[in-house]
């Protein structure tokens, strides 16, 4: 197995098994109620967002700054990106953990929310050596960019509009303009250099 791989499921498995367990000791702490586990899950999707957006920007802050701290952060976009599925995989957990231990709850899940993991895990599936291989590097580029994108449009636009302003919506509002802002400034570098 590659140094790639390795470092990949170690990542994938250390992120699972440390909000799990971050997860399982609150719980046990407060009591496994409905709102406590759906507390779990918002914040499980909070640190894949984080996680998501450190993704989106890793890139562009390179281009943009050109440190020794922003090519450390590109050269370890993968494992973040990893970290990313990882994140999502607990709250995935959690949310089979939810529908597991309350059966009189209707699991009816959203064809948008289903799809996105689908995508993830293609996604984590072409961050090993072999498959990204077998991929070829345009289709991996087009993947990757539709994933992020997709993710996107779930981060961003999760409630109506009425309730954008709310602070529970804003930690994602915020890094997320925030992150587009980069990525446009170092796009218009670029496309000025170009020209
Ligand atoms: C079948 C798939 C999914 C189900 C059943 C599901 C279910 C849930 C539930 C029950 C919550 C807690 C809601 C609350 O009590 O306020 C939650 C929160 C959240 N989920 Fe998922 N989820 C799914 C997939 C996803 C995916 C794919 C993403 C992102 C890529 C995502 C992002 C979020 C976010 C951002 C929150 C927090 C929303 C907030 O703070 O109001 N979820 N999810």
């Amino acid at each position: 197995m590659s140094r790639n791989d390795r470092q990949n499921i170690q990542t994938f498995v250390g992120v699972v098994a440390l909000i799990g367990g971050l997860a399982a000791l609150w719980l046990a702490s407060v009591g496994a109620n409905d709102e406590q586990i759906r507390f779990t899950m918002r914040e499980s999707a909070f640190i894949a967002f984080a996680l998501y957006v450190v993704v989106l920007v890793a890139r562009p802050l390179q281009q943009l700054l050109r440190k020794d701290w922003t090519a450390k952060l590109l050269r370890n976009r993968r494992l973040l990106g990893v970290a990313f599925a990882a994140a999502m995989t607990a709250h995935l957990g959690l949310i089979a953990y939810r529908f597991g231990t309350q059966p009189e709850l209707e699991f009816s899940p959203d064809p948008f929310g289903v799809g996105a993991y689908a995508v993830f895990y293609v996604m984590l599936i072409t961050s090993f050596d072999a498959p990204k291989k077998a991929l070829g590097p345009r289709a991996w580029k087009l993947l990757h960019r539709i994933g992020l994108l997709y993710a996107a449009v779930i981060f961003a636009v999760p409630r109506p509009l009425e309730t954008v302003t709310e602070p529970e919506y804003l930690r994602y509002g915020i890094p997320f303009a925030i992150a587009v802002l980069i990525r446009f400034t170092a796009w218009r570098r670029s496309s000025r250099q170009d020209s």
